[in-house]
């Protein structure tokens, strides 16, 4: 055999015994793909979780302002999971903030005077679309045998309907 195409087989023998996954190229591409809208729109909630506990004001401030930093605490530990799935995986992920923002579905909020009840509305509908979002990708790793990533975002879902539910009740009362 030819020196080349020896050499080209042991690359080849190399490349698959270096493989991370076992989930076929198209999969890690879809997954990956699906997890990066995913991170961008983690920071675009978190950020707009921690703008809202910054600004609120009113005579529920204190109980507000605590609730959003657990809610904002909560948001922003499910990036670094995500960020890695999509690596464990031989994936890439957002590198900037300027990616976070041509990547999120979820809009910004830059208005100087929200109430109180706009902002916990805006954050309602907000995570609710998340889970909208969730779900997506759930199906799609799903359809993939790729249980790691769902079994990560069932928690996901949970901990967003919580938010959800919280903020909910609150809003009845206001
Ligand atoms: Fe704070």
């Amino acid at each position: 055999m030819a020196k080349s195409a020896t050499n080209q087989l042991a690359r080849r023998d190399n490349t698959v015994s270096m493989a991370i996954t076992d989930l076929s190229h198209d999969a890690v591409t879809e997954i990956s793909n699906s997890l990066r809208p995913l991170l961008a729109d983690v920071f675009a909630l978190y950020l707009k979780t921690k703008n809202f506990h910054w600004h609120m004001s009113g005579r529920h401030f204190r109980d507000y302002h605590l609730l959003l930093d657990e809610h904002a605490d909560q948001i922003f530990a499910m990036s670094d999971d995500i960020a890695e799935r999509a690596r464990k995986i031989g994936g890439t992920t957002l590198r900037s903030i300027s990616d976070v923002a041509s990547h999120q579905r979820l809009k910004d909020n830059n208005e100087e005077t929200l109430t109180a009840e706009e902002m916990l509305a805006e954050l309602r509908a907000d995570n609710l679309h998340f889970t909208k979002s969730l779900r997506e990708t759930h199906a799609l790793c799903d359809e993939h045998d790729d249980i790691a990533t769902t079994s990560l975002i069932e928690v996901w879902i949970d901990q967003t309907e919580r938010r959800t539910w919280f903020l909910s009740q609150i809003l009845t009362e206001i």
